[in-house]
C-alpha cells in the first residue's frame, strides 16, 4: 500500500505552487475533491492546479454563490464549490454531473454532500489549518 503524502506549506503561495505540482499529474475526466475548513486555502491550492493547465490564476475566484465556474483551457477546468448546496438532488438539480463525468478537469470544494453522486475513482486532498500560515496538505492516494 502506498502512503498518503503529507506535506506542509507554510505560505498562500507555497499551497499555489503545490497545487501546480498536483496540477501537472491530472488529466482530462479527472475528479478531485479537496476536504478543509473554511479558509484552510482550498481555493489558493486550486489556483495551482489551474496554472498548470494554462489557465490565469488571478481568474480563479471562489464559486461559493454560483457553484460552478468553468475556465476555458485545450483541457476545461471545473470548479465547483458546494457549501451552500444542502443535498444531493439539489446538485443533480442544477446538472452537476455533467461536469463531474466531463471531458475537463473536475476540482470540487466542500464535496461531502455530493459523495453519493461521485465517480469510483477520485483523487483526494485534505488541506488542514495548523497554525497563523502553516497549513498541512495531505494527497491521499487513489484507492
Ligand atoms: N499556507 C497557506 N495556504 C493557503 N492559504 C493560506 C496560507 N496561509 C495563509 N493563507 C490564507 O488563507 C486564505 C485561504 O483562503 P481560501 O479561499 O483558499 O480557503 P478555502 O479553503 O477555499 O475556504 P472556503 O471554504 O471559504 O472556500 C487566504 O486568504 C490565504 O491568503
Ligand atoms: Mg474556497
Amino acid at each position: 500500500m502506498i502512503a498518503d503524502k503529507k506535506l506542509i506549506s507554510a505560505s498562500s503561495s507555497e499551497t499555489v505552487d503545490t497545487g501546480v505540482a498536483f496540477g501537472k499529474l491530472l488529466k482530462p475526466g479527472d475528479v478531485v475533491c479537496l476536504y478543509g475548513n473554511l479558509g484552510a486555502g482550498k481555493t489558493q491550492f486550486t489556483k495551482g492546479i489551474a496554472q498548470a493547465m494554462g489557465i490565469n490564476p488571478e481568474e480563479v475566484q471562489s464559486p461559493t454563490f454560483a457553484i460552478i465556474h468553468e475556465y476555458a483551457s485545450d483541457v476545461p477546468l471545473y470548479h465547483l464549490d458546494c457549501y451552500r448546496l444542502e443535498s444531493a438532488e439539489e446538485a443533480m438539480n442544477i446538472g452537476i454531473e455533467e461536469y463531474l463525468f466531463g471531458q475537463g478537469v473536475c476540482v470540487i470544494e466542500w464535496p461531502e454532500v455530493i459523495e453519493s453522486l461521485l465517480p469510483d475513482h477520485v483523487r483526494s486532498v485534505t488541506i488542514e489549518h495548523e497554525e497563523k500560515e502553516k497549513r498541512r496538505i495531505t494527497i491521499h492516494q487513489k484507492a
